[in-house]
């Protein structure tokens, strides 16, 4: 599979999908406190959706046939659950940090787009691993210029994280993204050992560090989706869906 560029024109409607994922997101992150039942974050997802015709992205994805297809319209992966967690009636607790990753099509595109939120008062510990993983996340986007390549990502990424001690999660990373939320490149979160893929505007990325406090192996859960850290340390996702241009830094499509 190629990797394939977007119109300016595509670019308009894929915004459009970006901007209906970061503005639930932003609402979500309003809703946060202790005592916020999971569900709930699902129903106002799929309300949301229903009001602007947006199709839910996630709702029975399957990437593979070993995979089971994914039940919901989000994935909300709680302390040591990195990603893919499938909501339940759980309790948000004061103290826990929370990834809602989202997806919305819209007119024929996607949007993609991850935060970990803290939920009332946190260690200082996790507010320095949410800190240094939104922060990776910008350093990506700032790299994510026309003229350069791939891995001019991938390294900003890494470096952003590796001062701070802390595990850079690999075998997950970003992805191209367009009429499927999955397309050609995938973008490690670390350097690679050639440059990748030329950045050429029209290029449009999801980018989605993922960190650890602790050791970043992972491992799945017994529902078949859920990843979590092997040592269950804390870990922390966050995730932009960008457009790269002429000229500039890439532009971020899921900004509320
Ligand atoms: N946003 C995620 C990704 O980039 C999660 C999608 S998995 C799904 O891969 F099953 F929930 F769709
Ligand atoms: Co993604």
């Amino acid at each position: 599979m190629a990797v394939k560029l977007k119109s300016p024109d595509e670019v308009v409607r894929m915004r459009k999908a970006g901007q209906l994922v970061g503005q639930t997101l932003a609402r979500i992150r309003e809703m946060v406190r202790p005592g916020l039942n999971c569900k709930d974050v699902e129903r106002f997802v799929h309300e949301e959706y229903k009001r602007y015709g947006a199709k839910e992205t996630f709702k029975n994805y399957q990437p593979h046939p070993r995979y089971p297809p994914y039940p919901s319209n989000i994935c909300i992966s709680i302390n040591e659950q990195l990603v893919h967690g499938i909501p339940t009636d759980r309790i948000l607790q004061e103290g826990d940090i929370v990834t809602f990753d989202l997806g919305a099509t819209l007119d024929g595109y996607v949007g993609d787009s991850a935060i970990t939120v803290p939920v009332g008062a946190i260690t200082p510990e996790a507010q320095r691993l949410l800190d240094v993983t939104e922060k990776s996340l910008w350093a990506g986007i700032g790299a994510a210029r026309a003229g350069g390549h791939l891995n001019d990502i991938c390294g900003a990424i890494e470096d952003a994280i590796l001062p701070h001690k802390m595990g850079i999660v690999r075998g997950y990373g970003g992805h191209g993204i367009g009429r499927e939320m999955h397309e050609e490149p995938h973008v490690q979160n670390h350097r690679m050992r050639f440059r990748g893929t030329p950045l050429r505007p029209g290029l449009v990325l999801a980018l989605e560090p993922m960190v650890t406090l602790g050791n970043p192996e992972t491992e799945e859960e017994d529902d078949g989706w859920t990843v979590r850290t092997k040592d269950r340390s804390l870990c922390c996702h966050f995730e932009h869906t960008v457009a790269i241009r002429e000229g500039h830094e890439a532009e971020v499509l899921t900004l509320p």
